[in-house]
């Protein structure tokens, strides 16, 4: 089995030390953080992003705000609350903060308790990436072409991926023939940090804009598509990278199988429907420009949300650790949810 040679977050001494996602693929080089602010920061500009790895990072965030609290618990409460609404779609950040919070409250902020809470959530995460690619896998036909959107590989999570983890553990099996790559405007996470694992992996691979992907999907050159989750509802409901849903609807129109791959911390038992799910709105400039240069006539308005939602009727299966889940997706999310105790 292939490994990576990068990890987009790992706690090294006192310090997180985060990939930065924002410089890649031409500039390989950590962003370092030492407080709470430094992490609120690295989630909000997109230094580590991709709903698992910023479920991962901010774990540690949880351990900075214990330790710069020094014994106040409002005042580590704040830093937690402030945490969260770094961005707000990806329901993996709140599961981790609370989750981390809670070993804190219960241990008086002890900070080998902390740390050892944010430790098993990225273990787990990985354990449970790899499982979803060999349980992914078996969707996969000898000599499959998959379109992917966004980027969800071992950049998007704390290691191997969720949909690109599958891609790559279908790969390795010697399963798939080719992947496209959505670039995935505005932020080009296809482009610029797809296409990177991509070639690393030696995974045979093409870059497409976006709107290419609807003519491939008419013309059957795609066995599937499989994508990402950042936050799915007890219905089914897939809330994912901006252009997720257009997909869907091709996918549905032409009989492709359309899959999303995330761990099942990326549900939402409590949230009844995607209606509900809060999607971010993002600044302008991300889509006027590019790299920093204009693109756009000055004076434009904007709408940029980074997400979209799914309705549960277009997605063929959800890939999880523990299984995938198919229609009716109401009740087997519940049932899901009885077996897992949350
Ligand atoms: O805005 P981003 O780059 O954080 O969005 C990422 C996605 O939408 C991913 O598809 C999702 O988080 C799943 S990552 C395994």
């Amino acid at each position: 089995m292939m490994k990576e040679d990068f990890k987009a977050l790992e706690m090294r001494g006192d310090e997180l030390v985060l990939l930065d996602q924002r410089l890649l693929p031409t500039v390989v080089e950590d962003f370092v953080c030492h407080t709470v602010e430094d992490v609120y920061f690295a989630i909000r500009d997109m230094v580590v992003r991709g709903a698992p790895a910023i479920g991962g990072a901010a774990g540690y965030g949880v351990l900075f705000a214990a330790r710069e609290a020094k014994g106040d618990i409002e005042a580590f409460r704040r830093s937690c609350e402030h945490l969260i609404a770094a961005r707000p779609t990806a329901v993996n950040l709140s599961w981790a903060v609370r989750r981390v919070a809670k070993v804190a409250e219960e241990s008086g902020l002890d900070e080998e308790r902390i740390r050892a809470e944010a430790d098993a959530i990225v273990a787990e995460d990985i354990a449970m990436n790899h499982r979803i690619g060999e349980i992914g896998s078996s969707l996969i036909r000898p000599g499959a072409t998959i379109l992917t959107h966004c980027n969800t590989g071992a950049l998007a999570t704390c290691g191997w991926g969720t949909a690109l983890g599958v891609i790559k553990t279908a790969w390795s099996k010697g399963l798939v023939k080719h992947v496209y790559a959505d670039e995935t405007r505005p932020r080009f996470q296809g482009a610029r940090l797809t296409a990177w694992e991509l070639v690393r992996a030696g995974i045979p691979a093409t870059l497409i804009p976006d709107s290419a992907a609807a003519t491939l999907i008419r013309d059957g050159r795609i066995d599937c598509v499989i994508l990402g989750a950042d936050r799915i509802t007890a219905n089914g409901d897939v809330a994912n990278k901006l252009g997720t849903f257009a997909l869907s609807c091709i996918c549905k129109l032409y009989g492709v199988p359309f899959y999303s791959a995330a761990p099942t911390s990326t549900i939402d038992f409590d949230m009844a429907s995607g209606d509900m799910i809060e999607i971010e709105e993002r600044p302008q400039d991300e889509v006027t420009h590019v790299n920093g240069s204009q693109v756009a006539a000055s004076g434009i308005g904007v709408y940029n949300p980074a997400f979209d939602v799914t309705p549960h009727s277009n997605v063929t299966g959800i890939i999880t650790e523990e299984g995938i889940i198919r229609e009716p997706y109401d009740v087997n999310i519940a049932a899901l949810r009885r077996r897992l105790g949350r």
